[in-house]
């Protein structure tokens, strides 16, 4: 390629745009007033609970409780399921601040482990080597666009009686052997923030197929009151949803499974691509194991070494000028700078320092790789663009790894 890269002032590869998100057809935009008129906002609602059957059957579990976030959503599993204060949770080192806040606010002690190099997910060698006689639960991550090993965390939870939450707030639809995210572990957890491939701007889910789970979420959410409307016995609050977000949720549950194909489709074309061009960058390998893949992201590995030195993140900023927006991961979350884990707000410091794992000195090799270097992703609106966006993706890729070494002269010279 002869054209002169866009980060010095060439013309950028990448002319089309990916679809903008979120999005809303006509029939929401219709319930919407509807419900609008209806007086019916809260509490509930015809919406809320057709969406909760819908998206149950979607998932695979007889149960679906929504609530107002993807955070009080594993919080109130974590209790649904037993965990007490004191109780040790482990959670991957990668994952948003949320997994470890969640266990961290109803009084777990958590654990963080180490992840798997090639799908950055909870790696079950680095769990079992966690495991402590106090430890009461696994959070498998399934982050980005990969799946966690369930083979591998059922067999460990089943052997040493561990509760499993699934925070699926990534895998909206995603299958692992046919079983859908959510409904592989005790309680599946779900986020339906704005970003999210399945959303009400902001909202939660929780799927299950124990009655008695789903019977405890649903007073934690609704102030203690039980599905059947009778005072639970649980000390519940108030994260209820409005019928404006069910209807959201339903009418986006109802794209959501042409998303997934066209999704598929597109990652599996610039896996293909990036394989034709090779260099630094590629996609994480799918796992057989997963029939099916909700790619909140793509995820995908950058070698620093056969990027000539280049960094992520100058080779990233090459690709963004080209028109190719890819980024880096989460911090680790134990660093991320939004979990401040030592302010006097955070539980952690009235914690006792010989009960919790040092989170200051802990280090998690891979994790550290990973977001340190490595780690790259593709948002999910990306893969709804037109075949001929992807086509220009790869071709942006292929001519910033033809000019690594200008990319690299132009940072030196910035620096210098
Ligand atoms: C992996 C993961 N878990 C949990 C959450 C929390 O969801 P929410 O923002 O809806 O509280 C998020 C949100 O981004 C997430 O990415």
């Amino acid at each position: 390629m002869t054209e002169t890269l866009a980060l010095l002032g060439g013309k950028p590869v990448v002319d089309l745009r990916a679809p903008a998100w979120p999005i809303a057809g006509d029939l929401e935009v219709a319930w919407m007033e509807a419900v609008v008129r209806s007086g019916k906002w809260s509490w509930v609602g015809p919406h809320e609970q057709a969406f909760c059957s819908e998206f149950a059957s979607f998932i695979g579990t007889k149960h679906c409780a929504c609530l107002s976030n993807g955070t009080v959503t594993i919080q109130c599993a974590l209790q649904a399921v037993g965990i007490q204060p004191g109780d040790e949770v482990i959670v991957p080192g990668l994952t948003w601040t949320a997994t470890m806040q969640a266990a961290l606010d109803i009084g777990a002690n958590v654990v963080l482990a180490d992840i798997d190099p090639e799908t950055y997910c909870l790696d079950p060698a680095a769990a079992e080597k966690a495991l402590t006689p106090r430890t009461k639960a696994l959070i498998p991550v399934h982050l980005y666009g990969c799946m966690s090993d369930m083979d591998a965390l059922g067999e460990l939870a089943r052997k040493h009686n561990l509760k499993v939450v699934e925070d699926a707030a990534h895998q909206h639809g995603s299958r692992w052997r046919n079983v859908g995210a959510g409904a592989l572990g005790d309680v599946g957890s779900f986020s339906m923030q704005q970003s999210k491939v399945l959303t009400s701007g902001e909202g939660g889910a929780i799927t299950t197929n124990s009655e008695e789970i789903y019977e405890i979420i649903y007073c934690l959410k609704q102030v203690g009151w039980s599905p059947k409307g009778t005072p639970g016995n649980h000390y519940g609050h108030n994260y209820r949803i409005t019928e404006m977000q069910a209807v959201l949720l339903r009418g986006g549950l109802l794209r959501l499974p042409e998303h997934l194909r066209i999704r598929e489709e597109r990652a599996a074309q610039l896996v293909a691509g990036l394989e034709r061009i090779g260099g630094p960058l590629r996609v994480a390998r799918r796992d057989p194991r997963v029939t099916r893949q909700s790619y909140y992201a793509l995820t995908l590995h950058f070698d620093e070494a056969q990027a000539g030195g280049l960094t992520r993140e100058q080779y990233l900023a090459a690709l963004g000028s080209e028109g190719c927006h890819l980024g880096g991961t989460y911090p680790p979350v134990h660093r991320h700078g939004l979990l401040n884990l030592y302010d006097n707000t955070s539980p952690v410091p009235s914690r006792d320092p010989a009960e919790i794992q040092n989170y200051a000195e802990l280090e998690l090799p891979v994790t550290a790789r990973v977001t340190g270097s490595e780690g790259v992703v593709l948002m999910h609106q990306h893969l709804l663009g037109e075949e001929d966006y992807i086509d220009q993706l790869v071709a942006a890729v292929d001519k910033v790894n033809g000019k690594l070494e200008q990319v690299k002269t132009h940072f030196a010279t910035q620096e210098a």
